[in-house]
């Protein structure tokens, strides 16, 4: 029978595809909603974390810091995944993310994935793929930053 919840799920981010039925469900039970209004913070550059997000609704705002000064690097729109860098690679987090408009979240807690992470390996190495291809960028994007 189909589970219109569990549809909405799917529609929401390609992460899902990546599960069976069964994983699926698993995840979508311990995802949190979150709501931000514009210029509502969901991670601070240095700081620990240990959860992931999806972008459900609305745009967000990937800022680095540095010398006191500030610039934004990206933007993430609905489907995108942020937060998997310090989530998965435990490093603290690598910039700042806030809101551009008004922004629903789901938010992944690692202690509360883990077990279904290791059950589905394609979603880890999906997630640290793209954990170790933004670093790659930033650093890219940082020396150009720093030496033009
Ligand atoms: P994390 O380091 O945990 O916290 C900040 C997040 O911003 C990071 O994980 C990524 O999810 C996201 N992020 C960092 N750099 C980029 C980038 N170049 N493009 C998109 N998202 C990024």
């Amino acid at each position: 029978m189909p589970n219109p919840e569990l549809e909405k799920f799917r529609a929401q981010s390609r992460l899902f595809a990546l599960l069976d039925e069964p994983g699926q469900l698993r995840l979508m039970a311990v995802a949190k909603t979150e709501v931000h209004a514009p210029g509502g913070v969901v991670v601070t550059q240095g700081e620990t974390g240990d959860a992931f997000f999806i972008v459900s609704e609305g745009r967000l705002d990937v800022l680095v810091e540095e010398d006191g000064k500030s610039r934004t690097i990206a933007s993430l729109d609905r489907g995108a995944f942020f937060g998997e860098m310090a989530a998965l690679l435990g490093e603290t987090r690598s910039a700042t993310v806030k809101a551009a408009t008004p922004v629903t979240l789901m938010r992944f807690e690692m202690p509360k994935v883990k077990d279904i992470i290791a059950d589905y390996p394609t979603v880890r190495q999906v997630l640290v793929r793209l954990a170790l291809k933004r670093g790659e960028e930033n650093l890219t994007e940082q020396m150009q930053h720093d030496f033009t």
